[in-house]
């Protein structure tokens, strides 16, 4: 049974078939490049036809057609208040894939909705931190969509991410030998409230989440510098960022609103808060309990596991218990910035399911 895979331990998962997880695909997008010509390389990747399919499927799952109809001459009329690169990247992204500006904006603005997510940032009895996530979204096709990043300026890696093909921000990145950022949703919109939102923020210049993870994986000097990026920008929606470091202790939970952090919840890893995990829901309220106890079922497993043994492969192992990993975990990424090259993204075909 291929979901049993999710369940078992490290040397039994390594030793699935290559239907139960897969490596997403590589882009090189070089910040030299102008924004409109940057992602070019997409196409080397993605079948137009395809690209094309699933962004209106996207597209047609979070806002209603007719909705869609009706604001697509506003949203054209909003593409001057978006900053640049996000602007010629998306105006590129739209020539490239033969699509409208007006839908690629609506995509960059869709994902922004319906995510959820698990987040865990951990630290072993030695002092190194680890990260993983798992994103959850409830359509298939975003798992044909997702595309590892490398952000790259005169040949080096100046930052990597996970994303989705069509869509300039990150939700998972890394920051080499700096820290790692993963974004969480908080609270559900519905749409007009989602629309009613991208407009005020666009007007009142602030960041969609995945925007402002991308800025701080190129801006932010170091952990320190990154929490207060994140903490304090001016953001579209509340949302739950992740964020781990390279040193002990360097590993928090920021529980943002719109305007600035609603709390802060570092690792206190001397008083056994060795790791911090964070699902859709705030910290310090109960769990939700029902069918969305991924982070009671996540805390369980962590404890299980224990700091002395816990590693990027043991997070992985964490990461796929049913149900922190489910029906509809489009990918899982592990990641620890002091070693930039253990970045890892594997896509879950079929998410995971309940099993003996
Ligand atoms: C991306 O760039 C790296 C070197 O920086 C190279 O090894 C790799 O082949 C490139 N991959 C793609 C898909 O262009
Ligand atoms: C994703 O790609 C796989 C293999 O190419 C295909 O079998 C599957 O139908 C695709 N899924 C979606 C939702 O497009
Ligand atoms: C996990 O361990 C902590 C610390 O020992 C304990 O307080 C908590 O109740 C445990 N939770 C679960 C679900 O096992």
């Amino acid at each position: 049974m291929w979901s049993s895979c999710c369940v078992l331990l490290s040397l039994v998962v390594s030793s699935c078939s290559s239907r139960d997880f897969s490596s997403p695909p590589l882009l090189n997008i070089s910040l030299d490049e102008p924004p409109e010509a940057r992602w070019a390389p997409i196409l080397e990747v993605f079948d137009i036809n395809f690209l094309n399919k699933a962004m209106a499927e996207i597209i047609d799952s979070t806002v209603p057609r007719w909705v869609h109809e009706a604001v697509a001459p506003l949203v054209v009329a909003l593409e001057k208040y978006i900053p640049q690169p996000y602007a010629g990247e998306i105006r590129g992204l739209a020539q490239h894939a033969g699509a409208s500006v007006s839908d690629i904006i609506l995509l960059n603005f869709a994902y922004e909705i319906s995510a959820f997510c698990t987040s865990i940032v951990a630290q072993d009895t030695e002092g190194n931190v680890y990260h993983g996530r798992n994103l959850d979204y409830p359509k298939a096709v975003l798992r044909n969509l997702t595309v590892n990043i490398h952000f790259i300026k005169q040949g080096e890696v100046v930052y990597r991410g996970t994303s989705f093909a069509g869509y300039v921000g990150l939700w998972t990145g890394q920051s080499p030998k700096r820290f790692t950022i993963s974004g969480n949703q908080r609270g559900k919109d519905r749409w007009w409230n989602w629309w009613k939102n991208v407009v005020s923020a666009l007007l009142l210049k602030s960041s969609p989440v995945s925007w402002l993870i991308r800025e701080t994986l190129e801006g932010a000097a170091d952990f320190q510098d990154a929490v207060m990026r994140l903490s304090k920008t001016p953001i579209i929606t509340g949302v739950y960022y992740i964020v781990a470091g390279v040193h002990p202790g360097e590993g928090v939970v920021i529980t943002r609103d719109r305007k600035g952090p609603a709390d802060i919840w570092p690792l206190d890893p001397l008083n056994g808060g060795w790791y911090r995990v964070e699902t859709n829901s705030d910290h310090w309220l109960p769990s939700p309990g029902g069918g969305h106890r991924r982070r009671d079922e996540a805390v369980k497993a962590l404890n299980a596991t224990g700091q002395k043994n816990i590693n990027l492969a043991t997070l992985y192992q964490v990461l796929s218990v049913y149900p922190v990993c489910n029906g509809i975990t489009v990918y899982t990424t592990t990641m620890t910035a002091a070693i930039p090259g253990e970045y890892n993204t594997l896509v879950r075909p079929q998410g995971c399911h309940w099993s003996e």
